[in-house]
This record gives structure tokens, C-alpha cells and sequence, in this order.
């Protein structure tokens, strides 16, 4: 088989208090891109999307993705890939994630699967230094894997997928553009230790709960006492959306990795449906565009199809 379709799916890092450590997989949106190996060697990108992203292989995300997995796979191999964004750059819901971890995973299928996942979210990485200045794999990993992800550490790689309960995603994304690495350039560098105490305190309860299935653990470690205090300020109707989908029965949520979209969990359909509802309203007010989507976890991570 030399050419393979991928389907990546769309991530929610942080987990609102797990800053770098957790991110949770989505069935809703996913990218689609095709793969296929070259007679030759070298990379070509392409671009089936109106998204402008460059295609030269050391800007591109996917391409310094695969340029880090070629320098173990060898460099005498080609890759020919064209990319389908569904997941808008920018949009704090994975993207550039999708992009490097659906090209490694496609390009390790047709290699027959030398690599495994670990190594993966290794090359991958390098796509995201790329696109924010550092490498975290809060989105990378529950891409790769699927489900809800630790990540323990990254030197070395220490990943550990949690089972994931059932459970409803609500997230709109207000079309307006945060870069990850102006999110993280705004971040206070030193952290009060009772902040830290009670934001590792809803880390390991968030851990907990899911591992429990434990909702209204959930629920209440869902909070965020050092990062969203200060990117939420980048976000319109942000608090508005929070209060009013608990109100509307929602465990919890907030900002998704770095924003601008906010997501919300929900036990239910039919509570999910309604804060979806209870989010148009505000950006129908606030005369902003947005996008909303009702969602699933993804338990399975990147997909490779046609294979
Ligand atoms: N953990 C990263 C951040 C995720 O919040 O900056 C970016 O998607």
C-alpha cells in the first residue's frame, strides 16, 4: 500500500487545570489528509484547504513532523502529503497537533510500522515547537493515542492514557485567532505556592475522578487558579459561557489548550445540547462569529484509512 488517508482528530489540551499535562481526544472535528510514499526522496507538501499554510517542508508543522521522523527512518525515503484542515488553525482545539501527529502515524503505516507510539509523539513534537516555540504533547498525545492523556513528563517521555468515562463535549470557538505562542508569552513565570497546592490538588482530582468515574469529582476539579485568570482575558463572553453552562447542568469546563475556544462537559445529550444553545447566545449577542460543535471522546486517536 503506498498511499493511505488519515483521519486526526481534534484535542483539548490542558484540561483546564492540567496545564502541559492532560489533553482528551475528540470525535469532532478531525482533520483528513492523504499520505502517500515517493519514488524519491524528500518531502512535498500540498494544501487542499484555503488556509494559505506554508508548504515548505521546515515551516510547515506536519513537515518538521516528518523531517525529525526521516532523521531516524532514514533520508533516502520521499513523502508526498496533502492536508485537508477541518480543525482551524488557531482555534486552541489541536491543529497544529493533528497536522504533525496524523502525518507521522500515516508515514509510519507505509513504513510498515517501524516506530511506536511513544516515538511518535516524539517526532511529532517537533511540529509543535514549530508552531509555539516549545514542545508539549498535551496535544500530540490523546491524538496519537486517543482518550484522555497524561503526560507525565517529556524528558523523558512518560505518557499514560486514562480510561475515559462517558461523557459530552460542548465547544464553540468564537472566530477570533489566538496564537499558542502569544498565549503562553503572556503567562506569569513564577507561581505562588498556594496557588500550585490547590491547582496540583485538582490535577490529581481530575485524575481521580476519571479514573473513579466519579462526575462531580469531576466536576469540581475542573478549575484553573494560575493559567485562566490570565488567557481568559483574551476570550469574549468567557465567563458569561462558563456560568451559564453550569447553570445549565454542565460538570465544568473553560478555555481549551490556549484559546480562543472554550469547551464544557457535560454527563448528558441532552445538557450538552443545551449549553450549546446557552453559547450561540452569547456570541449572537455579542455580534461575534462563531463555530459550535456537540461532541464525544475519541477513544481511538488517529485513524488510518484505506489501508
Ligand atoms: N498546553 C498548551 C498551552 C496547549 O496551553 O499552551 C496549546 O494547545
Amino acid at each position: 500500500m503506498k498511499t493511505v488517508t488519515i483521519h486526526a482528530p481534534a484535542t483539548i489540551a490542558n484540561l483546564v487545570c492540567g496545564f502541559d499535562v492532560l489533553g482528551m481526544a475528540l470525535n469532532d472535528p478531525q482533520d483528513i489528509m492523504t499520505i502517500s510514499l515517493r519514488d524519491e526522496p524528500g518531502l512535498v507538501i500540498e494544501h487542499s484547504d484555503g488556509y494559505q499554510l506554508p508548504t515548505e517542508p521546515e515551516k510547515n508543522v506536519a513537515g518538521a513532523a516528518l523531517l525529525s521522523m526521516l532523521e531516524e527512518a532514514g533520508q533516502g525515503i520521499g513523502f508526498h502529503l496533502i492536508i485537508d484542515k477541518q480543525i482551524k488553525p488557531g482555534s486552541g482545539l489541536g491543529s497544529s497537533a493533528a497536522s504533525s501527529a496524523g502525518a507521522v502515524v500515516g508515514a509510519n503505516y507505509l513504513l510498515e510500522r517501524p516506530f511506536s507510539n511513544e516515538d511518535l509523539v516524539r517526532f511529532a513534537m517537533a511540529g509543535e515547537k514549530l508552531a509555539s516555540g516549545v514542545k508539549h504533547a498535551d496535544n500530540i498525545a490523546p491524538c496519537i493515542y486517543g482518550g484522555v492523556t497524561l503526560i507525565r513528563s517529556i524528558f523523558p517521555l512518560d505518557i499514560v492514557s486514562l480510561n475515559a468515562p462517558d461523557l459530552y463535549v460542548t465547544v464553540v470557538h468564537p472566530q477570533i485567532e489566538v496564537k499558542t505562542s502569544d498565549a503562553r508569552q503572556i503567562l506569569r513565570k513564577d507561581v505562588k505556592l498556594k496557588d500550585a497546592i490547590r491547582q496540583w490538588g485538582n490535577i490529581a482530582g481530575l485524575v481521580a475522578g476519571i479514573m473513579k468515574v466519579d462526575y462531580d469529582l469531576i466536576g469540581r476539579s475542573l478549575e484553573d487558579v494560575i493559567i485562566e485568570p490570565v488567557r481568559s482575558i483574551l476570550i469574549p463572553g468567557f465567563d458569561a459561557v462558563k456560568k451559564l453552562s453550569k447553570e445549565c447542568g454542565a460538570l465544568g469546563g473553560g478555555i481549551s489548550g490556549s484559546g480562543p475556544s472554550i469547551f464544557m462537559l457535560s454527563r448528558e445529550q441532552k445538557v450538552a445540547r443545551q449549553v450549546e444553545i446557552v453559547m450561540k447566545d452569547i456570541y449572537t449577542q455579542a455580534g461575534i462569529d462563531f463555530k459550535t460543535y456537540v461532541t464525544t471522546i475519541n477513544s481511538g486517536g488517529v485513524r488510518v484509512v484505506g489501508a
